[in-house]
């Protein structure tokens, strides 16, 4: 929330984590609230009459809602429970986000409803659940990529080749060789043992800085995850971008201490860029160029 609020402008009405903000918002795109865990848009505030009154009216408007509860959450419940049932069943990675349009709500008073029928998230609350992997993986890291790729819509697809930038100990390469792409991951440390021996992953110890498009030739994607300065790895990304060899970017921008808030409008200003902050980020970003979202006209 404190790197949210330090990034719109202007004072926005908190409910909770709800940043509430009056403006002309028409050129309003995640890029510009890339810490939002969820956008809520064309939001209206109603009054009602009673539980099933409230209910109603936000049937009249679409089928699925989701809650967002910082108070009253007793009558709040009792009012998500009189609508349609939404599923949260976790998703089974490489199963789609729903499609399905959902809406996100929450009483502002026990007779006062704000909502938004339109929000950047598929997920409610923009939590995205997955059914975890105790075994496969050699870390967590895996549920980041899950989730950015799962966002996107867009996966690796089997035969396309992958070039994972700080790959150790191997979770993303693990994920993108479990979708069937080639995989070759760089960085100075090694991969856990086990998916060296995989035959979709070529291992290169070196540093990814020191690895210049030219010599690695056309991408399908290119990941980084690498522990760098944002500053490094926006001039690394510009490098590959200028060459014209990644056809799909996905990388993290992580940031040490205090949020470098001027690099993060540097890598959200980039053509075609999606920033995110992701529900398995930590205190860094997901950056997304993707080639779907380069052919869209506009
Ligand atoms: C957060 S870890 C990556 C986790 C990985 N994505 C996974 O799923 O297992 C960051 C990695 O960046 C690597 N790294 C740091 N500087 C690097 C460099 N110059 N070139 C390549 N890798 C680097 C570190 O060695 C470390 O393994």
């Amino acid at each position: 929330l404190p790197e949210l609020l330090a990034e719109l402008d202007g004072t926005p009405a908190l409910y909770g984590d709800l940043a509430v903000q009056a403006g002309d918002v028409r050129g309003y795109v995640p890029g510009h609230a890339a810490w939002a865990r969820n956008i809520w848009y064309e939001v209206q505030e109603f009054e009602i009459a009673s539980i099933a009154d409230g209910a109603k009216k936000l049937r009249a408007i679409q089928r699925n809602w989701s809650l967002y509860s910082h108070q009253l959450h007793g009558r709040a419940r009792l009012i998500q429970d009189a609508l349609p049932k939404v599923s949260a069943k976790p998703l089974r990675f490489p199963e789609p986000a729903p499609l399905a349009p959902l809406g996100s709500w929450t009483l502002l008073a026990p007779d006062r409803i704000l909502c938004a029928s339109r929000c950047s998230s598929a997920f409610p609350n923009g939590e995205v659940q997955f059914i975890e992997d105790k075994s496969g993986p050699p870390n967590r890291a895996y549920l980041k990529l899950w989730e950015a790729l799962t966002v996107a819509r867009a996966y690796p697809r089997p035969g396309e080749l992958c070039l994972d930038l700080g790959a150790a100990p191997g979770g993303w390469s693990w994920v993108l060789a479990g979708l069937g792409a080639r995989v070759i991951a760089v960085d100075k440390a090694p991969l856990a043992p086990g998916l060296h021996s995989w035959a979709l992953i070529e291992q290169r110890r070196m540093s990814a800085f020191a690895l210049a498009p030219e010599t690695i030739g056309p991408v399908d994607w290119l990941f980084s995850d690498i522990v760098c300065y944002p500053g490094r790895l926006l001039g690394l990304l510009r490098n590959w971008i200028a060459s014209g060899l990644a056809r799909n970017i996905v990388a993290t921008v992580k940031f040490q201490g205090t949020t470098d808030h001027a690099a993060a409008r540097e890598f959200a200003g980039i053509p075609g860029a999606r920033l995110l902050h992701l529900w398995h980020n930590k205190h860094e970003l997901t950056f997304l160029r993707l080639e779907s979202a380069l052919s869209v006209p506009g």
